[in-house]
């Protein structure tokens, strides 16, 4: 056996020791765990350390660092940019929190939750509910993915409107660090100014440089009232008039403000168990929630009529009872390219100014059926905040060409994104897909600084090599 397999196997026997029967999965064990949601990234690990504690996360850091082995940590592996399954850069060991599952603390009197990394995003939710209090970030993986993963990605989602990000929501964090230190920074403060607020570092940093192991979190009031209708839109130029009525009248009623192509109710009607909302069929249609802590249904009916008055709305629905609302939202939960179509698609997750998004959608149509001539442009998503999921499909599923001409399309696509003042990367962060195309992004002063924290940090790439920090 060569060396490096002898530390290799050696650093195996260790971890077994270490965590015991229950704690360690061989790579045959974990197929599952070594590709991507999309099916498009895919890795390999010495195995998977399952560590019940923060004291054995720090051992399992210790002696990955001390064998050169590196470590990636996967939350509930439904990240859509490859930042959790290895690069293969070096031998590595996959990390998950998923023993780590509890939720430590709900403290009404400070409207916070203090739990483990690999608590699911639901479990806090329904902690939160069971409490009178929301946790508001909310997405389509809410019952597989994990705080620490949503944190360690910044996640966003449908609630991002009105709540923020997951960085608004985290007020404390406890960190395994490279050198093996824990850093426990689980304040509660609101206000706290110390010095660096070090624990942003951490959010968004996709693994790269220490283990969320615990957080606290913040909960807001739980809206009395919330309505949700599905209407369409007469035209994606009224697109925006919609949202300004929606978020003025009255002020502070929007929660969710979705955009929904025909293409995908099809597709989601069709795959799953969810019912097509209203008869009427129109290009583009919109999500819009209103919650508050007063009845807000004849809030939003007004907005709605309105709306159809000044003709921006041609047909709507608004959910009359828990199940309705649950099948538009279902509906909405599906539309991810991967889930209702299937198959390769060239995807962004892109942000704009949000006034700008037809004008987007038609110059990157153009420029993707100039490519292709007869490739599907498919967007849905946060337009309240500018964020849309778009994805380039061929229209019959066939994916012949569309892999091959894939660089051509995002260099357009990336080029267009940027002109308009926008981000190729809304809330699902680089990874490593995106790492090296950001780069034409931002000043490379911003990628030094990059680099200057991640070597200060983890001076030996121990962290997830090569995901999110591009090379020099
Ligand atoms: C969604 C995922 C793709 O919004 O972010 O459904
Ligand atoms: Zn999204």
């Amino acid at each position: 056996m060569s060396d490096a397999g002898t530390t290799t196997s050696e650093l195996v026997a260790d971890l077994v020791a270490l965590l015991g029967p229950d704690g360690w999965l061989p790579p045959d064990e974990i197929a599952d765990r070594l590709i991507d949601f999309r099916g498009v990234f895919t890795g390999t690990a010495l195995g998977l350390a399952r560590p019940a504690s923060t004291d054995d996360v720090a051992a399992v850091v210790r002696l990955c660092a001390a064998h050169g082995a590196a470590i990636v940590t996967q939350g509930g592996n439904t990240g859509l940019s490859g930042g959790a399954i290895p690069s293969g850069r070096r031998p590595t060991v996959l990390v998950t929190l998923s023993r780590m599952n509890a939720i430590e603390e709900v403290n009404i009197a400070r409207s916070t939750i203090t739990a483990q990394g690999g608590v699911t995003i639901q479990a806090i939710q329904d902690a939160a509910a069971a409490a009178d209090r929301l946790f508001a970030p909310d997405w389509g993986a809410r019952g597989t993915a994990t705080i620490g993963g949503g944190i360690a990605t910044n996640a966003g989602g449908i609630n991002v409107l009105r709540y923020g990000t997951m960085r608004e929501q985290v007020l404390g964090v406890e960190v395994v660090l490279a050198d093996g230190r824990v850093w426990n920074g689980l304040r509660a403060l609101p206000k706290d100014n110390s010095g660096f607020d070090l624990k942003q570092l951490f959010i968004a940093s996709e693994g790269t440089i220490g283990i969320v192991t615990r957080a606290v979190v913040k909960l807001h009031p739980l809206p009395a009232d919330h309505r949700t209708a599905f209407v369409a839109l007469r035209s994606l130029s009224d697109l925006d008039a919609l949202f300004a009525m929606a978020r003025a009248h009255p002020p502070g009623a929007l929660s969710a403000f979705e955009l929904i192509p025909e293409i995908g109710v099809r597709q989601v009607v069709e795959r799953f168990d969810v019912v097509r909302p209203i008869a009427r069929v129109a290009d583009w249609y919109v999500l819009v929630r209103f919650s508050g802590m007063h009845g807000i249904e004849d809030d939003l009916l007004r907005m709605l009529a309105t709306a159809s008055d000044e003709g921006l709305i041609v047909e709507g629905v608004v959910a009359d009872s828990a199940q309705h609302e649950e099948n538009l939202w279902s509906l909405r939960d599906e539309l991810t390219a991967t889930r209702s179509f299937g198959g390769f698609g060239v995807k962004y997750d892109l942000a704009i100014p949000p006034d700008r998004i037809e004008e987007f959608l038609a110059l990157a149509s153009d420029a993707v059926r100039e490519i292709i001539s007869d490739a599907v442009p498919y967007a849905f998503g946060h337009v309240g905040d500018g964020n849309l999921h778009f994805t380039v499909l061929r229209p019959d599923g066939d994916d012949r060409g569309l892999e091959q001409r894939a660089p051509e399309i995002t260099a357009t696509i990336d080029r267009i994104v940027w002109d308009l003042g926008g981000t190729i990367s809304a809330e699902h962060g680089l990874g490593r897909e995106l790492r090296g195309r950001i780069v034409g992004q931002k000043p490379s002063v911003e990628f030094e600084l990059m680099r200057t924290i991640k070597s200060a940090l983890d001076p030996h790439d121990l962290f997830n090599p090569g995901v999110m920090i591009p090379d020099p």
